[in-house]
């Protein structure tokens, strides 16, 4: 078992309700299966450049031009692309350190996100639709928010975007381990609401150890 894990939380463990619910999913997941191989990847220490000209070139012109070929700069500008999709490619399990910021993911997160959904390398389209390039079969998210979103709430555009994203390349198994209402202001419970947390990203860690 090949997992992914993408860290997009940059503060120590100590002060991130992510990590530390990322903590006790490995912890039980290792227990679970001592083989499982996990690639780590902190977005801090390997960020992701933004789309560009060039990427949409690289990626996107082949598609509908077979004979498209890019040129020396433009191949040099998907080196991160190429690198990571490469990872992608090799996981059966991608599991997401996050915050909520601003009711989505970081967008260091979604630089990520759009440096490995790519047509011919992630994914094919064509007339017969859109069908997978990869082995992931599903995705544990291990989330902190200030607030509480029950599911269908518009405001968490978060954990749809999640879905959405990885929905179109077929990943449809999105779990979730997230400590909600951690705004003590707000939440007289946050702590029980972490304390709740952590034992379900403990669970999820043992659940997704066999997938
Ligand atoms: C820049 C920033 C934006 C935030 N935006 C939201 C938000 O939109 N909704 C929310 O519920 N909490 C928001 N929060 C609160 C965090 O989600 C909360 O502190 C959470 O515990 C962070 O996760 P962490 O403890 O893993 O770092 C925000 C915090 C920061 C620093």
């Amino acid at each position: 078992m090949n997992i992914l894990h993408i860290n997009a939380n940059p503060k120590p463990a100590a002060e991130a309700n992510s990590k530390q619910l990322t903590e006790a999913f490995f912890k039980s997941l290792k227990q679970a299966n001592s083989a499982a191989s996990i690639t780590a990847v902190d977005l801090y220490a390997d960020p992701p450049p933004f789309y560009d000209y060039a990427t949409y070139r690289n990626f996107w012109y082949p598609v509908f031009d077979a004979s498209f070929k890019p040129t020396a700069a433009e191949k040099k500008a998907v080196a991160y692309a190429e690198k990571h999709i490469r990872c992608f490619k090799q996981a059966n399990l991608l599991v997401f350190t996050t915050p909520m910021w601003n009711f989505s993911m970081p967008g260091i997160l979604k630089s990520w996100i759009d440096q490995v959904i790519m047509p011919n390398h992630t994914f094919t389209i064509g007339a017969d639709g859109v069908k997978p390039l990869h082995q992931v079969k599903a995705i544990a998210v291990l989330a902190s928010s200030g607030g509480a979103y029950e599911p269908g709430n518009p405001r968490d555009c978060l954990i749809p975007a999640i879905q959405a994203a990885f929905g179109f390349l077929g990943i449809t198994d999105v779990r979730l381990a997230w400590a909600q209402g951690q705004n003590p202001f707000f939440f007289k419970d946050s702590a029980e609401r972490k304390a709740k947390a952590l034992v379900e990203a403990a669970a999820l860690g043992t659940q997704c150890a066999r997938l």
